[in-house]
């Protein structure tokens, strides 16, 4: 393993005013997106769905740093032949690959899930490195509330979860891989935000714990969290400022100096919510973190797009100024200094 090369690919992810495009919804997901806007969810319309994404030039070029694929993406041309993955690399942007094979629901542990896919994983890995994926991804699921008549998280589930992600980001690093380890605790139920900051913490304890272990140097890993926040059923929603004070207090007592970076997921947060959230952990609190904080945004960079193209070939442009001002936007908040006037000036 080559830690230099792998830490030089992570820093590259998190640079200054970029951040990462999730694209890599499974078929049951992409579906379901595709639903919403009625379009068939055939290998043709995802195909030209995510080539109006990847050809948006200027979000490509100065706010997208990588792009998560799925696998029938990484293989998947442009219409004129051209391989996706090499619109992205011409764009100055990094491939990368999900490569769990998602969450199961857990034996003995009801209402938890645990991620699969550890099974043929260094070979696959070979493969999407032939094929140019420099980082990967894999994705835990946490959720907060009762599973049966149990209070969730357990520490059985959490442990399963987080052994699994280290296993997983060792054979990345063996492949000249760089993982993204995403622990993802869920927005879902009715607890408060003091809930999620301690289920939140208490998760990436047991991470960074797994990954020592597991011999997984850390400067050449990406950490992808939720951001610390009130569930979506709770009475009692935070405001962005305390959002991004307990976000930051959070990470500072759990996530090692030596991880280059942390990029959010959005979880379910609207658009502009996700934006002002990231905006406000930079603007206020840069001095304070020792890792860049940025985006890897699905929902709410892709929402706006997705429902501008709404399937139809004459709608492309719109979709692709829709995109790039969601990009732009979050370019600025990476940096801390987007503001709600220039979210209005689009
Ligand atoms: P969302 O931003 O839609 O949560 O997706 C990010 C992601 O990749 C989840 O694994």
């Amino acid at each position: 393993m080559n830690l230099d090369a792998l830490n030089k690919i992570a820093t590259a992810m998190v640079a200054p005013g970029k951040g990462i495009l999730a694209a890599d919804e499974s078929s049951g997901t992409i579906k379901k997106r595709f639903d919403q806007i009625k379009v068939d969810s055939t290998a043709d319309n995802r195909r030209d769905y995510r080539e109006m994404l990847f050809r948006t030039k200027e979000a490509m070029e100065k706010c997208i740093s990588g792009v998560i694929l799925y696998d029938e993406t990484i293989r998947q041309n442009a219409k004129d032949g051209t391989p996706l993955v090499r619109l992205i690399v011409e764009a100055g942007s990094i491939p990368g690959i999900k490569v769990d094979a998602g969450a199961k629901a857990m034996a003995a542990f009801p209402g938890e899930q645990v991620t699969e896919g550890l099974d043929g994983l260094r070979e696959r890995l070979a493969e999407y490195y032939k094929l140019g994926a420099r980082f990967a991804k894999w994705r835990a699921v946490i959720d907060i509330g009762l599973g049966g008549d149990r209070a969730i998280p357990t520490y059985g589930c959490l442990r399963a979860n987080m052994h699994a992600l280290a296993r997983y980001a060792a054979l990345c690093q063996e492949a000249s891989i760089v993982p993204i380890v995403e622990p993802e605790v869920l927005m879902d139920g009715d607890h408060d935000i003091d809930r999620c900051f301690e289920v939140t913490e208490l998760t990436l304890g047991l991470l960074y714990e797994e990954l020592y272990f597991a011999r997984v140097p850390l400067e050449g890993t990406i950490l992808k969290p939720n951001m610390v926040i009130a569930g979506k059923k709770s009475a009692k929603q935070a405001s962005t400022a305390e959002i991004a004070e307990k976000t930051v207090k959070c990470f500072r007592r759990a996530v090692p100096a030596a991880v280059p970076g942390i990029v959010f997921l959005s979880g379910g947060q609207s658009d502009e919510e996700a934006t002002e959230n990231l905006n406000a952990m930079n603007a206020g609190y840069r001095k304070i973190m020792p890792w860049a904080l940025s985006f890897s945004y699905g929902r709410a960079l892709q929402a706006a797009p997705l429902k501008a193209w709404s399937g139809k070939a004459e709608n492309v442009a719109a979709g692709q100024r829709a995109f790039l001002h969601r990009a732009k936007m979050n370019g600025l908040a990476q940096l801390g200094t987007w503001s709600a006037a220039l979210e209005k000036a689009a």
